[in-house]
């Protein structure tokens, strides 16, 4: 059985959906070992509580990021974490995070990655006027919204969309998009050749 440990921030819709995910029997070989958030209020503790899944809140306020990460890594390791998903986290990780888990950290994004890194993906993405927007899962490495891609699905864009209506479209596609990439690496059957990530 494959350990996952999910970090986020707020409201932790992606979470929900890897729940669901496991409670319908799609994501066979992972069950949700620990929920951790920097943000006390986020709303994923609370889904997390409801469904009697094990959550902390571990706050990152007014630390640097070498000791955070550091608290970080230690819960991860008390709750015996296979797997880090990364599901609306919003910080970045230090170097000492990434190499704790080596190929061993998701995350997802509401882009076509590499187009609009960062924040507020869709907005740039409706700024920019590209008629193809999307979401992707990708391993985690040192640098932000970079690594290699595990998954990635399409979204058309609207004449009349907005950036909250693009993303409502979006996240429905990111929740199936990231039960997609976790099966992929907990299966384990793929393999990781420089930015590709090839399957079989
Ligand atoms: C999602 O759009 C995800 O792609 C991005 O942050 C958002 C988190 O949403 N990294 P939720 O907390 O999973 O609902």
């Amino acid at each position: 059985m494959k350990r996952l440990g999910i970090l986020l921030s707020g409201r932790g819709s992606n979470f929900e959906a890897i729940a669901n995910s496991i409670e319908a029997g799609k994501l066979p070989g992972a069950e949700i070992a620990i929920v951790i958030s920097n943000r006390t209020s986020a709303r994923g503790l609370e889904i997390s509580r409801s469904r009697g899944i094990p959550c902390v809140a571990i706050p990152s306020a007014g630390m640097d990021r070498e000791t955070y990460d550091g608290l970080l890594i230690e819960k991860l390791q008390e709750f015996d974490v296979d797997l880090i998903c990364l599901a609306g986290f919003m910080r970045l990780l230090s170097t000492r995070f990434v190499e704790a888990f080596p190929q061993r950290i998701l995350n997802i994004h509401p882009s076509l990655l590499p187009a609009f890194p960062g924040l507020d993906a869709q907005h740039q993405a409706i700024d920019y006027g590209v008629k193809i927007a999307g979401c992707t899962v990708h391993l985690v490495d040192e640098f932000l919204d970079s690594g290699p891609i595990i998954v990635q699905r399409a979204v058309e864009v609207r004449d009349d969309d907005t950036a909250d209506t693009l993303s409502a479209r979006i996240l429905v596609e990111e929740h199936q998009a990231y039960t997609e990439g976790i099966r992929i690496i907990v299966e384990g059957n793929y393999r990781v050749a420089g930015r590709k990530v090839i399957r079989g």
